[in-house]
């Protein structure tokens, strides 16, 4: 019988602040018990620039989070973005002494600690590193190289860094809402786990996670990730915009763009108005859609422009055959995916969580992706735990143990 363990997961977001709380369903999958949502702030463009403002809004989607699932939050599993984000891939090499024997357990560790060895700055450190392949005696590639034979073992890993001082800051952040942080995981990653399926994973696809303040990417190539970058546009770039051209107030902006916006002017739209709030004598006034659209069509192209531009630097533009998979918040521009086709020439459409149960009809969107596959990590992660572990406090239960150092690797999907 599978243990029934549950985990907590947090998405710091630019815009938003959401908490997961789930655990194994009957038949393995992810199984949504609890959610909390709260208003970010404190934060720009994926980082926290206000401690104390970061901190409360923590507080209050965890608060949330508890309420709704009747538990208290003690540990989690924590998101990070933000354009401090940087990833290369590396090779590391290890002879095999006695090739009659063999490839075991600790040679593929061991393989795996070369190939995550690189020279860093001391201001940055290293998140993740993840197996991409493996070879033996340097011929075709294999996914498991444990129980063949060979004398030299290659292993290519995937290996993610981050600036030390955006993951203390985000640390103490959570810690001081109440809450201990068993990993920080890189966002991007993590909405891949819940919205890429298998075959877009092994014939190459991008996660394009577009929220309010980062467009974070996470490309799979032959089944697993081969790079991951944050870019510092976003969602909020477009109601700025419309802000600044309608010259209208944010708040009206923001429900003009999600209401009534799209990524282009789309023939139904053409000769329709909006009507938005208005500074100075006018307390409101009346614009055309086609205005609006096609401001929010032109930022829109600049961010699908910067995610093509760094695809193509990272050589993956040409090899990801199932193109882009857009999730995030700003997904759900209408005529998002359809842009993207146009303007970039590659498959695209848009990513909702799937492979989870409960709770689909709150927190079904893009917008929650990111939160979803944070949550679906943390149970992959406590499912590889040496022994039972708990981040949770039942009521009247008393304190469970805190969960465990993991210090495992992170496998791919
Ligand atoms: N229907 C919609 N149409 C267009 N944009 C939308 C819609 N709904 C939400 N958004 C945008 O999505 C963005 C927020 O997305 P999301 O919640 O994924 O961001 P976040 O996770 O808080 O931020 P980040 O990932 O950048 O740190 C906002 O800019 C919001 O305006
Ligand atoms: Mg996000």
């Amino acid at each position: 019988m599978r243990r029934r363990n549950t985990v907590a997961a947090i998405d710091v977001g630019t815009t938003k602040v959401a908490v997961i709380v789930s655990d194994l369903g009957e038949r393995g999958e992810l199984r949504v018990l609890g959610f909390g949502v709260a208003p970010a702030s404190g934060l720009s463009r994926g980082v926290i620039d206000n401690i104390q403002s970061a901190r409360q809004a923590i507080a209050t989607a965890v608060e949330k989070a508890e309420q709704s699932c009747g538990m208290r939050i003690l540990s989690a599993v924590v998101g990070i973005s933000g354009a401090h984000i940087a990833s290369q891939n590396n090779r590391g090499i290890i002879a095999i002494p006695d090739r009659s024997r063999p490839i075991s357990v600790d040679d593929r560790a061991r393989v795996l600690e070369a190939a995550g060895q690189i020279a860093i700055p001391t201001n940055r450190q290293i998140l993740h590193v993840i197996p991409r392949g493996y070879w033996v005696e340097g011929t075709d590639p294999v996914s498991d190289p444990v129980g063949m034979y060979g004398s030299r073992l290659d292993a290519e890993t995937h290996i993610i860094t981050a600036a030390t001082s955006a993951v203390q800051n985000l640390t103490k952040c959570v810690e001081g809402a109440g809450v201990q942080v068993d990993e920080v995981i890189v966002e991007p990653l993590a909405s891949a786990a819940c919205v890429l399926t298998e075959q877009e994973r092994l014939q190459g696809a991008a996660v394009v996670d577009i929220g309010g303040g980062t467009t974070s990417i996470a490309v799979y190539d032959e089944g697993a990730v081969a790079h991951t970058a944050c870019l510092p546009i976003a969602g909020s770039h477009l109601t700025h915009d419309l802000a600044r051209v309608l010259r209208c107030p944010w708040e009206s902006a923001e429900r003009v763009k999600c209401e009534r916006g799209a990524a282009w002017v789309m023939p139904d739209l053409e000769h329709e108005t909006v009507e938005i709030a208005a500074f100075g004598t006018q307390s409101q006034k009346i614009v055309p859609l086609r205005h609006v659209c096609e401001i929010l069509q032109a930022r829109s192209e600049e961010i699908l422009e910067m995610v093509a531009i760094e695809l193509k630097r990272a050589g993956y533009f040409d090899r990801i055959a199932a193109g882009l998979v857009l999730t995030g918040g700003g997904a759900q521009l209408r005529g998002l995916a359809e842009l993207a086709e146009a303007r970039l020439g590659i498959p695209a459409r848009v990513g909702r969580p799937e492979g989870y149960t409960g709770l689909r009809d709150l927190i079904g969107t893009p917008a929650f992706a990111t939160a979803i596959g944070l949550a679906a990590f943390a149970l992959a992660e406590r499912e590889h735990a040496a022994e039972p572990v708990a981040s949770f406090e039942m009521p009247g239960t008393g304190i469970f143990k805190r969960l465990l150092s993991l210090g495992r690797a992170l496998m791919p999907q």
